[in-house]
């Protein structure tokens, strides 16, 4: 396994690869697993699914410019040698791991917005975070060149914002949303779990358990409506006394469009997401559920 700081080396090291592969008469595919580390079992699961190529890249980088003012940039959990050795199980073929000096030599005057989709949920809540998160992966898009881009439907948002960066911008990348993974207790996977104190985390579980709930509702009552849904998910997350709720929406996926709190979920013609964010102390924590009509695919 390679583990690689300086963006130019990369790009040269990438080059070299596929310059062999094409002496050969072969294309080389590359599979980019974008990550802020202190890696878990979900970006093992993108690890698997990025196999498929000839080439895994593992990106890790705690990206200064997606973080506020008054977010949690400095205290981000980080343990590169766990990253590494996880990587290393999991068969990666280069690690890049830049420092913000070699991401950022200079303070960056280019950044790519998208409209829009990120005015809501965590774009709202977090101001600017998008731009840092579309500017990043751009740049390791350009980086790396790969062939497929692996994310986490976590961060859906994230997932359909990066989706319309590539249609704009005609990216010659396929990006591959994978599946939420969680615990066996239904905690969703993340990094900033490792904040929470015992009692958070316990209540935490209301996240997965109330979007379940919310599931099944709407599995054995063809008539839920958005309002219904709303209602339901923020009733069980209020009765939680440590929850401070940041949003509970009920959108359109991937357009994030708001739908008319009256319609039933089942007489929309596309899919919809429901979408969490909730504090626990001072960590946030977000999880979704997507409602797909089964002849639909996820289309990002
Ligand atoms: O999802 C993340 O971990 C980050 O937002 C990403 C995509 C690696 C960009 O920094």
């Amino acid at each position: 396994m390679m583990i690689i700081k300086e963006p130019k080396e990369l790009q040269q090291e990438l080059k070299r690869r596929r310059f062999e592969a094409a002496k050969q008469g072969r294309e080389l595919t590359v599979g980019l697993v974008p990550t802020m580390g202190y890696l878990h079992e979900g970006h093992a699961s993108l690890i698997r699914k990025a196999r498929a190529n000839d080439v895994v890249v593992l990106s890790i980088f705690v990206n200064p410019i997606q973080f506020g003012p008054n977010e949690d940039l400095d205290r981000y959990p980080r343990d590169a040698a766990r990253d590494l050795a996880l990587a290393e199980k999991e068969c990666v073929d280069i690690v890049f791991m830049p420092e913000v000096q070699h991401m950022y030599p200079q303070p960056t005057k280019t950044k790519i917005q998208v409209e829009g989709l990120t005015s809501s949920l965590c774009g709202a809540s977090r101001p600017g975070h998008f731009d840092g998160v579309t500017t990043v992966v751009a740049k390791l898009f350009h980086i790396t060149k790969p062939d497929f881009a692996y994310f986490g439907m976590k961060d859906a948002q994230q997932v359909a914002v990066l989706s319309q960066m590539v249609a704009d911008l005609n990216m010659d990348v396929q990006l591959v949303p994978c599946p939420i993974v969680r615990e066996s207790d239904g905690m969703a996977l993340s990094s900033r779990n490792v904040y929470l104190n015992e009692e958070q985390r316990s209540q935490a579980l209301v996240l997965s358990a109330s979007l379940k709930e919310a599931y099944e509702l709407v599995q054995e009552q063809k008539s839920t409506t958005a309002a219904e849904l709303k209602k339901l998910l923020t009733e069980r997350i209020e009765a939680k006394p440590l929850a401070e709720i940041d949003y509970v929406e009920v959108l359109t996926f991937p357009e994030l469009e708001p739908i008319s709190e009256q319609t039933r979920l089942s007489d929309y013609e596309g899919d919809i997401i429901a979408a969490l964010a909730v504090k626990f102390g001072s960590t946030r924590l977000i999880d979704n559920m997507l409602f797909q009509k089964k002849d639909v695919a996820l289309h990002v």
